[in-house]
């Protein structure tokens, strides 16, 4: 199937045959990156460039190592040593990148909306890093395919996400990719931390984690986005942990084979125990960053298969 988008904005507009064909083509992916020769031609002659004006670990690595397990070449543009510091505008980066023929630029800025204000402005593939409290959407697929390779589907599955909804990009990406591929999303925050339309995106709202959690098959752990944070949302991290926190004693009302989840970073101790967290039966936390690679890979590879796109 082509690919149709010129950007990868976000999840929304994304039909569920192009999510997975997106999953299908990074499950390769994951076939090439845990083979010997970790390396392919697909992206020879490209140039992708990781423009993040906020920090990262995996995402920024994992689209470097993706761009360059494909043969292309990255670049890790430094926005602290950047002529951003001496003023100049997000749009003037951009055209200033654009002038260098790139094929992707993958952003990721702290205002929701500045990643498509980028893309309208330049001729290459625009991929989102995220962009402040609006979308994660390589975030999600990647917890899409985290959760297909290990319950081989994702409809149908009841989906517990839980923690600082309001302010989490990763929240609505993902919720917005398991309502496209039916699977049944529920949330579970203090009233604090959740958006005032939490009503109009399609979840079952819970502010219990027990009645949350009941025979859930998923559980997607958030951290406190105390960045994006201007006040006081929650009395103190320790009384959050108590009521919001995952330990073994909340997990207990998820199905027994449930898996436990977190985009990372994760504030041990804050909203999840180290204990959940490292259990090697039952958390996937570190296959999400595996997957990562792939699914980066294979939206570096759809995204650049048509070659330079036209000016907007
Ligand atoms: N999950 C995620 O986006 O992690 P980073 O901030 O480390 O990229």
């Amino acid at each position: 199937m082509r690919f149709p988008h010129r950007h990868l904005l976000g999840i929304e507009g994304l039909s569920p045959a192009q999510i997975n064909t997106i999953l299908d083509l990074a499950d390769t992916y994951v076939d090439q990156n845990r083979s010997p020769n970790k390396k392919s031609d697909v992206l020879r002659g490209k140039t992708v460039v990781n423009l993040f004006f906020e920090n990262s670990t995996r995402t920024r690595t994992s689209f470097e190592l993706a761009a360059k397990r494909l043969g292309g070449d990255a670049i890790n543009m430094s926005v602290d040593g950047s002529s951003v510091k001496k003023g100049e505008t997000l749009l003037d980066t951009a055209t200033t990148l654009n002038a260098m023929h790139l094929d992707v630029l993958v952003v990721r800025h702290p205002e929701s909306g500045a990643v498509k204000l980028l893309a309208d402005k330049v001729n290459c593939a625009v991929i989102s890093g995220g962009d402040g409290a609006h979308e994660h959407p390589t975030q999600a697929l990647l917890d899409a395919l985290t959760i297909r390779r290990n319950k081989g589907r994702l409809d149908g599955l009841t989906v517990t996400i839980c923690g600082d909804i309001l302010h989490s990009r990763v929240a609505r990406s993902n919720i917005q990719l398991l309502n496209i591929m039916g699977a049944r999303v529920r949330v579970v925050a203090p009233p604090t931390l959740l958006p005032r339309a939490i009503g109009e995106l399609s979840v079952e709202v819970h502010h219990d984690m027990a009645t949350g959690l009941k025979d859930a098959d998923i559980v997607m752990m958030l951290r406190l986005q105390l960045e994006r944070m201007q006040g006081q949302f929650v009395p103190s991290g320790r009384e959050y942990y108590r009521f919001f926190g995952l330990d073994y004693e909340k997990l207990a009302a998820a199905k027994p084979d449930a898996l436990i989840m977190h985009p990372g970073p994760m504030n041990r101790g804050v909203e999840i125990d180290s204990l959940v967290a490292d259990d090697i039966h039952r958390s996937v936390i570190l296959q999400q960053v595996e997957l990562g690679v792939a699914v980066r890979m294979a939206c570096l590879d759809l995204l650049t298969q048509h070659g330079r796109n036209d000016p907007a």
